[in-house]
This record gives structure tokens, C-alpha cells and sequence, in this order.
């Protein structure tokens, strides 16, 4: 039987879900099962063997639906394998030195015993939602900051460290 992954994802904007797409597509390529689901609609984590987790940014949180998928899940997920990702700079700041995660995910790693995480860079784009985020674009400050190069470089590494385990 192949190590069935779960890579939930918080968005609003959808760029975090393109992540977890590529996180998803990267695993099944190294013969895993595996599948992107928004964080919301995921039910129980007891099918999975091991779970990926994502969430954007916003205004210097892990987006809430991420947050609340932590919490639901903690017991099911302190007893597998777990990975997090942020997603939110909107400059290259995070293709070029590590970006820690914001204080309380990386209390929820300590508690749950992450094997990791990473901060990959962010997209805000024409329509997206919220005023802010219409006022960031039109100063010029929007853009597509997320190098899919390194997310897939990431994903071979979660693929790695989970056929090491088996
Ligand atoms: C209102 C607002 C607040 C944001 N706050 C942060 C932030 O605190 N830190 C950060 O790195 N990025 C921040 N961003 C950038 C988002 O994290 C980035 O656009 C991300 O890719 C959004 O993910 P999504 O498209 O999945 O919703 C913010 C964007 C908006 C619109």
C-alpha cells in the first residue's frame, strides 16, 4: 500500500491553493498518494498517513482556516507526520533566506511535533478580494512572488523524508 498524503491549504485569494496543488502533484509524482484539499472542507485526517499543511499570510497570521484545521485535527495529526508551509511575502524576500514561522504556528509545531515548515513567497493579483488587498495592487505592490521551483524542491524533500520512515 502506498503513504497516503493530505496537503489541506487555507486560502482566499487561491494562490496558497496552486501551492498545495504542486506540493500534491510533486508527491504523486514520487509515487505517493496524495491530494489537495482546502482545509475547511476536510472532514477527518484518520484516512491519511501523513499530512501537509498550508496557509497564506494575513496581516501577520497563518490564515484562519489553517489555524482551525490545527486545532480541530491535533490529536490525529500529533500522531503523524507533519509538514507546514506559509505563503505571503509579496517581494523575493522568501526565495532567499529563510523566513521563520509567524510565533503561534511555531508554537503549534512544538506541539505537534512538525518535521518542518517553510515560508514561500506570496500572489496578490487583479481581484482579489478585500480592500486592502485592492489598495496593495493598485501602489504597485502586488505581483506573483511564489517560485515553483523551490516548492517542488520542498516537496521532494517531504517525499524523501516520508519513504525514509516506511
Ligand atoms: C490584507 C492582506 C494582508 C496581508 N498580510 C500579510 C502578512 O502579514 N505577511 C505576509 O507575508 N504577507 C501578507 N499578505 C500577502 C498574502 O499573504 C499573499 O498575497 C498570499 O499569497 C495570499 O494567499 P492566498 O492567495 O492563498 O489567499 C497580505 C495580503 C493581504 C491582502
Amino acid at each position: 500500500m502506498t503513504t497516503k498524503v493530505l496537503v489541506a491549504y487555507g486560502t482566499t485569494n487561491g494562490s496558497t491553493a496552486q501551492i498545495a496543488e504542486a506540493v500534491a502533484e510533486v508527491l504523486r509524482k514520487e509515487d505517493l498518494t496524495a491530494e489537495a484539499l482546502p482545509a475547511g472542507s476536510v472532514a477527518r485526517v484518520d484516512p491519511y498517513d501523513a499530512v501537509v499543511v498550508g496557509g497564506g499570510l494575513y496581516a501577520g497570521r497563518w490564515h484562519r482556516d489553517s489555524r482551525r484545521f490545527l486545532r480541530r485535527h491535533r490529536r490525529e495529526l500529533a500522531r503523524r507526520p507533519l509538514w507546514l508551509f506559509s505563503s505571503g511575502p509579496l517581494d523575493p524576500s522568501a526565495s532567499e533566506r529563510d523566513i521563520p514561522p509567524v510565533p503561534g504556528l511555531k508554537r503549534a509545531m512544538t506541539r505537534l511535533d512538525a518535521n518542518g515548515h517553510v515560508t514561500f513567497g506570496g500572489c496578490l493579483q487583479e481581484g482579489a478580494k478585500g480592500w486592502v488587498a485592492r489598495m496593495i495592487i493598485k501602489n504597485g505592490k502586488g505581483g506573483d512572488f511564489r517560485d515553483f521551483a523551490r516548492i517542488e524542491d520542498w516537496a521532494r524533500t517531504v517525499a524523501d523524508e516520508l519513504v525514509a520512515k516506511d
